[in-house]
């Protein structure tokens, strides 16, 4: 188990309604279980048609609310004591019918009473066939949900029960999960700050299908933008190709150069709070990419490199109204804090965070780091998933932010 800080101990209900896509409630059960959620869930009788309640038991390890009428009323009414008690209710498949009992009040089965009840944040993920999605009434109902806040994670377009292909497929666990820790941290301590983070290793091209790069898998930079949006902030992510999926929630930029990395933050920079550099930029670019693939040929291949701009020295000097707190990665194999000291000095930075990489930190889950403040405080952290390095970072951004 791998414990998300926004959802560790958190109080989630999903209620699971009696559409086809049943079974897939049971992954996001899990999903969210395993981050640290503690999770309850309701099923109308419908969902009990396609799935046992044994299977959310055995995941969550608690009862499931499968009865409105059980045994047990006249000294708790579970629908009234759920309600209250969550922090945040998801219903997912939300099926058509019980999206109109949402909107309307209706309050006839374990899942739509204990909506009613509640006074938390509540996530609706709808599946159905497409023409039910998108029939006039749905639509409506949809549309007086939104206007009271809730939130939709809408279906997506795909293979669809019927055999037809449409919108109306449930969106994936983890789509639905970044949209509850959104959802969860929304008033967290960046709430209402503009977060850019870069991440990837930058790809610089030799010819049409050849280039230079480096290690970077982009996990840290992917991790920093998750807490960050799990703490309220609005994130750009300026991402180079990974293989990491993007995260909900989260502005991606895509870019492939060092070159197009500063176009994307120089374009952003003056409206930023926090700017978080964990790309692995190029030093180099070859000089004049070839237009054609570069032939094998029976003599060696010469590439003349030329240095990339410095994008931290770069952006220190853009002349702005109020200078986003500046956090910097230092990447080194020898020397790492006398480097990160001046890495810090030179670029005009607020933090870095120290990096030994003579190890096996790329493509790794963890790291071990120290950050390191201008002023010269540092912290040497035990090594730790880069999630909870990405959470140790943004503590030290969330300390260097003046007060609003
Ligand atoms: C095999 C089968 C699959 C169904 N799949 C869906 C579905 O994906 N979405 C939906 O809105 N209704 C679906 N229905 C219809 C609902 O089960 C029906 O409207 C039911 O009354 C919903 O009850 P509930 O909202 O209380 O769970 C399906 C029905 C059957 C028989």
């Amino acid at each position: 188990m791998t414990d998300v800080r926004v959802l560790s101990g958190k109080r989630v209900t999903l209620g699971v309604t009696g559409s086809i896509a049943a079974y897939k409630g049971v992954a996001l059960a899990s999903a969210l279980h395993q981050a640290g959620a503690v999770v309850d869930v309701a099923m109308t009788l419908d969902a009990q048609r396609f799935v046992q309640p044994l299977s959310f038991q055995a995941i969550t390890h608690r009862p499931v609310f499968a009865d409105l009428w059980a045994p047990g009323m006249e000294t708790d009414i579970a629908h009234v004591t759920l309600g209250r008690e969550s922090e945040l209710i998801v219903v997912a498949p939300a099926t058509a019918n019980m999206l109109a009992k949402l909107a309307h009040g209706l309050a006839d089965d374990p899942v739509s009473v204990t909506a009613l009840a509640a006074r938390c944040p509540l996530v609706v993920a709808p599946a159905m066939d497409a023409g039910m999605f998108t029939h006039p009434a749905t639509a409506a109902n949809i549309a007086t949900l939104r206007q009271r806040g809730v939130i939709v994670v809408d279906p997506e377009e795909g293979h669809l029960a019927s055999g037809l292909t449409g919108l109306g497929r449930l969106a994936s666990p983890e789509t639905i999960v970044d949209r509850i820790r959104a959802a969860l941290g929304a008033g967290g301590d960046l709430a209402g700050r503009r977060v850019l983070v870069t991440a990837g290793g930058t790809q610089e091209a030799i010819d049409p299908v050849r280039y230079i790069t480096n290690h970077s898998s982009g996990r840290m930079g992917y991790a920093i933008a998750e807490a960050a949006r799990d703490r309220g902030a609005s994130v750009v992510l300026v991402t180079t190709p990974t293989s990491l999926r993007i995260p909900g929630g989260v502005a991606c930029v895509a870019v492939r150069t060092a070159l197009q990395m500063l176009d994307a933050i120089t374009s952003q920079y003056a409206r930023l709070d926090v700017l978080i550099m964990s790309a692995a930029v190029a030093d180099f670019r070859v000089e004049s990419e070839a237009r054609h693939k570069i032939k094998r040929g029976e003599t060696g291949l010469e590439l003349r490199l030329v240095p990339n701009p410095d994008l931290l020295a770069t952006t220190a000097e853009l002349s702005v109204d109020s200078r986003p707190v500046r956090v910097g990665f230092a990447a080194e194999t020898r020397d790492l804090l006398e480097q990160a000291t001046q890495k810090l000095a030179r670029k005009s930075l607020d933090l870095i965070v120290a990096n030994d990489v003579g190890g096996d930190v790329f493509g790794s889950d963890s790291n071990e780091v120290t950050l390191l403040w201008a002023g010269g405080r540092h912290a040497a952290l035990p090594r730790m998933l880069k999630t909870e390095v990405a959470e140790k970072v943004l503590d030290a951004v969330s300390g260097l932010l003046p007060r609003v």
